[in-house]
C-alpha cells in the first residue's frame, strides 16, 4: 500500500525519522549517564514503548492508570505514573498493574501517599514513590524547602511504599532562548537545593527524575539529575522546532489531508480540523496557525472548524485543486495522536504498518 491509497485525514509516522529520534535520545542519555524513562503519552502505542525499552530505556512513563494498563503489553520492567493517582477505583486498578510490573507514582501530597500505601498494603505489593517538586510550572509539586522535607519525612514512615526520590517537570521552559537559559540555571539551583535540604535531613534521593523535550539536550547540566522522561521527542512537532530542540527534518509525524474546496479565492479547505489536529496553538508565540504544510510553508493554516481546515494560500506560489493531497506537521503531536484510532507507519511513499493507538482516550 502507498500513501496515495490511504483514506484521509490520516496521521503518518515516518519510521526512519522516528528511529533516528529514538536513537539520538538513547545515545544522549547513555553518554551522560542518565536513565531514560520516556513518557508514552506522546505515542500511546505499546510496540513503540517496547522499542524504547529495547534501545536502553529503564522503563516507561504514563500519566493515567488506563495508559499504564495499556502499556503493560510492551513488557516494560517498570512503569512510572507521573501523575497523582487518587481514589479507591484507580488505586485498585493500579495494584493490578503493579502485580505485573514494578510501579512508581509521582505525587505531591501526604493524602495521595497514604491512599497508595493503604492499597499497596492490602495488595501486599511494594510500590515506589517520587515526591514531586515544583520548579516553575506552578502545576503540581511542593515548593522545595521545609514543606518538601516534611512531606518526605511523613512518606518514609509509610510501610508499603518505597520512597525513591524526587520528580519535577520543567514545562515552563518552552524554548532555549535567553529566557530559557536563565530558567535552566534557576531550575538547576532549585533541584540542587531540594537535594541538599533532603540530604541535610538525612534523606538521600536515589532517583531525581526530570527532563522534557524542549530542554533535552541540556539535561546533563542539572546537578543531581539521574533520569529524564522526554515524551514528544519520539515524533517531534512544530512546537519542538519552535523550542529549538529539533529541525523540521526531525518531525516524524505528519497529517495527510485532502483539499475538499477551493471555492473561495485565495483559500483552500482541507479535510482536517480540530478533531484531526487538536486546537493547540503554537506555544510561546502570538501566531495563530495550526500546522505547517511540508511542501508549502507560505500557505497559512490559520483557522479550523471540527472537520474543516482553512488554509490561506494567497501568499503561496502553488495552485491547489480539489482532490489534491497535502501533508502538514501539527503543532502538538501528542494531542493529535490521541485523536486518531490508527496511524500509519511510512517509509517514503510506502505504508509499512498500521498501528492502533491503544492508549487513545485512556484518560482515567
Ligand atoms: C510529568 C511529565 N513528564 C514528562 C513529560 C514529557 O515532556 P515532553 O513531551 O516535553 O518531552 C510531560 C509532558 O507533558 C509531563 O507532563
Amino acid at each position: 500500500v502507498t500513501i496515495d491509497q490511504l483514506e484521509t485525514p490520516a496521521l503518518l509516522i515516518d519510521v526512519d525519522i522516528m528511529e533516528r529520534n529514538l536513537q539520538r535520545m538513547a545515545a544522549y542519555a547513555a553518554a551522560n549517564g542518565l536513565r531514560l524513562r520516556p513518557h508514552t503519552k506522546t505515542h500511546k502505542i505499546p510496540a513503540l514503548g517496547r522499542r524504547q525499552i529495547d534501545l536502553g530505556a529503564v522503563g516507561l512513563t504514563v500519566a493515567k492508570v488506563g495508559e499504564a494498563e495499556v502499556m503493560l503489553s510492551s513488557g516494560t520492567p517498570d512503569l512510572l505514573v507521573a501523575y497523582p493517582t487518587i481514589g479507591l477505583g484507580k488505586l485498585t486498578r493500579l495494584m493490578e498493574v503493579a502485580r505485573r510490573t514494578r510501579v512508581t507514582v509521582a505525587l505531591d501530597s501526604f493524602e495521595a501517599a497514604r491512599q497508595l500505601d493503604e492499597m499497596a498494603g492490602e495488595a501486599e505489593i511494594e510500590v515506589g514513590v517520587l515526591t514531586e517538586i515544583d520548579v516553575g510550572l506552578n502545576r503540581v509539586g511542593v515548593t522545595p524547602g521545609p514543606e518538601l522535607v516534611d512531606l518526605v519525612r511523613r512518606i518514609v514512615h509509610l510501610k508499603n511504599v518505597d520512597w525513591e526520590g524526587i520528580a519535577y517537570y520543567p514545562g515552563h521552559i518552552k524554548k532555549m532562548d535567553a529566557d530559557g537559559e536563565a530558567k535552566m540555571v534557576a531550575l538547576s539551583d532549585t533541584v540542587a537545593r531540594a537535594i541538599n535540604d533532603l540530604g541535610d535531613a538525612g534523606y538521600t534521593a536515589r532517583i531525581v527524575s526530570g527532563g522534557s523535550t524542549p530542554t533535552w539536550m541540556r539535561s546533563h547540566e542539572v546537578a543531581g539529575l539521574t533520569e529524564i522522561r522526554p515524551g514528544t521527542y519520539i515524533f517531534n512537532d512544530r512546537n519542538t522546532v519552535n523550542s529549538c530542540a529539533c529541525d523540521w527534518e526531525d518531525c516524524a509525524g505528519t497529517i495527510l489531508c485532502t483539499v475538499v474546496s477551493t471555492a473561495r479565492p485565495g483559500q483552500m479547505i482541507i479535510d482536517g480540523g480540530s478533531k484531526t489536529f487538536s486546537s493547540d496553538r503554537l506555544t510561546g508565540s502570538t501566531e495563530v496557525t495550526f500546522g505547517r504544510l511540508t511542501t508549502d510553508p507560505a500557505a497559512r493554516f490559520h483557522a479550523m472548524n471540527e472537520e474543516h481546515g482553512f488554509v490561506d494560500i494567497s501568499q503561496s506560489e502553488h495552485r491547489y485543486q480539489v482532490g489534491q493531497r497535502v501533508r502538514l506537521i501539527p503543532n502538538h503531536i501528542c494531542v493529535a495522536m490521541n485523536l486518531h484510532e490508527r496511524v500509519h507507519a511510512v517509509r517514503g511513499s510506502e505504508v509499512v504498518a498500521t498501528w492502533t493507538v491503544e492508549g487513545r482516550g485512556k484518560l482515567q
